[in-house]
């Protein structure tokens, strides 16, 4: 069964009995689907976004196929999602792309943030490797960095990227956020991201200064 969205209203294409069934969804507003399946993502850019978007993402489409994120840069891994997500289903598609680099070990982990220990999406034992590998050194410098792409029919149409410097500290420090959010303290603050929550994370994270350049460039093009 494929769920496609049109403007404003929720299709099944292809229903047991082949027939086809269409619910009403709201017309007003515009509609993003994020080519993502990480719910914490989808929560910081749906309460970013307010009630200006209906936001979507890939487990509201059940029979996506998974995207492999072969690339070796946030660039690459965005574009592949955001084109090829947007090869399945009509609509605008955004996909986010993010990451920490860390000064001290050489921008890494980058990339795979999040296999870095070891295994995909395991958020504790990704920060379990980064306390080990800064244990004793004094360069913390870091950033999280991440690259939106919007994407329509396989296309790319814009990307964008945000940053927000800071420091990783010795050892985990509150339970809000995700991933390696317990051991970054943005520049400004002494607490971070997981103790400051999502209000403050999200006026100055990386992922609302990607997002803000998405809302711009979508209002610009009407
Ligand atoms: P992606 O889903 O391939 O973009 O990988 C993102 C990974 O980077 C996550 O699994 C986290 O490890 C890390 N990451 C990205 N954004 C954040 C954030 O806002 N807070 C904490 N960790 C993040």
């Amino acid at each position: 069964m494929l769920l496609g969205v049109a403007s404003g209203r929720f299709i099944l294409k292809t229903l047991p009995d082949d027939e086809e069934f269409v619910a009403t969804g709201m017309p007003d507003r515009p509609r993003l689907i994020l080519a993502t399946r990480n719910a914490h993502k989808t929560e910081e850019i749906r309460s970013m976004l307010g009630d200006r978007y209906e936001v979507l993402d890939v487990n509201d489409f059940p029979d996506l196929p998974a995207i492999a994120e072969t690339g070796t840069t946030f660039l690459e891994n965005a574009r592949l999602k955001a084109e090829g997500i947007s090869r399945e289903v009509p609509g605008i598609v955004l996909s986010d792309d993010s990451g920490l680099e860390v000064d001290a070990l050489g921008g890494a982990p980058g990339v795979w943030s999040s296999s870095y220990g070891g295994e995909e999406g395991n958020h504790p034992k990704n920060n379990e490797r980064l306390m080990r590998e800064m244990a004793g050194r004094t360069d913390r410098a870091a950033r999280f960095r991440c690259t939106m792409v919007l994407a329509e029919g396989g296309q790319t149409l814009a990307d964008f990227s945000g940053t927000v410097e800071g420091r990783i500290v010795e050892d985990l420090r509150g339970t809000g956020g995700f991933g390696y959010d317990p051991l970054f303290v943005p520049n400004g603050y002494d607490a971070t991201f997981a103790e400051l929550g999502n209000e403050v994370k999200n006026q100055l994270s990386h992922r609302a200064r990607a997002l803000a350049q998405v809302v711009g460039w979508l209002a610009g093009r009407g």
